[in-house]
């Protein structure tokens, strides 16, 4: 069974506190978003296998290590999950990046999916699915699901703010994949929002309201 990491380095402890916050404006909330996702995938890549390789620095031969494994793939869920990709690019430049298009049914909460564009060789690449909230869980599973049935397996979840529900809901549909979070909210409320969480994060992230 795959596991929830909960990041709470502090630097992310403090920045998710300010997204938090009602007054935060849109650019400031777009620049901590991802400053987030930097943080998050520093911790999310700390597993990622090294080859050894031989460099000549300016003193002499030496042995060293550069990344081995599998390239990177990122997919941001729409729309919120694209305030996350230019701080995971700032690490992994050249990481392809795929898009998928969902949005919650503002009645059922359920997930209605609307686009989905992968790089062309996403089945060698170790995916890594970007979306601030996992509420219901619902919209992630779905992303997760499309990507296995174009191929994909090495798959890796990164939510800012998650509810234990959320978690528990991908975790039993996808439970081969790692989710990472910065912080797990006490639960829903009625509308299915994150409780604190911090509202909605596309409405907050584009100033559509
Ligand atoms: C938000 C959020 C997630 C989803 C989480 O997107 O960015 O994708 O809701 O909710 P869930 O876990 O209950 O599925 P939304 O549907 O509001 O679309 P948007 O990003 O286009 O605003
Ligand atoms: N989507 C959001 O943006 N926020 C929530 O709390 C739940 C879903």
């Amino acid at each position: 069974m795959a596991s929830a990491h909960v990041l709470d380095h502090p630097l992310l402890q403090h920045k998710v506190s300010m997204i938090r916050d009602k007054n935060t404006g849109t650019k400031e909330f777009r620049e901590l978003v991802k400053e987030i996702a930097m943080l998050m995938v520093y911790e999310v890549t700390r597993d990622m296998p090294l080859k050894e390789v031989e460099v000549e620095t300016p003193i002499t031969m030496a042995r060293t290590k550069v990344i081995a494994g599998k390239m990177v793939g990122i997919v941001p869920i729409l729309r919120a999950g694209l305030g996350m990709v230019e701080g995971v690019l700032n690490l992994i430049p050249g990481a392809k990046v795929g898009h998928i298009g969902l949005y919650r049914d503002p009645d059922t909460f359920e997930p209605v999916e609307y686009y989905c564009k992968l790089p062309v060789d996403a089945q060698e690449r170790e995916l890594i699915v970007l979306d601030p909230m996992l509420a219901t869980g619902g919209s992630a599973s779905d992303a997760i699901t499309l990507i296995k049935k174009r191929g994909c397996s090495n798959i890796k979840l990164v939510n800012i703010i998650a509810s234990p529900e959320g978690i528990e809901t991908v975790r039993k549909a996808h439970p081969d994949v790692d989710v990472y979070v910065a912080a797990v909210d006490e639960g829903l409320n009625d509308h299915a929002y994150i409780v604190p969480g911090l509202g909605d994060a596309g409405d907050r992230l584009f100033g559509t309201k």
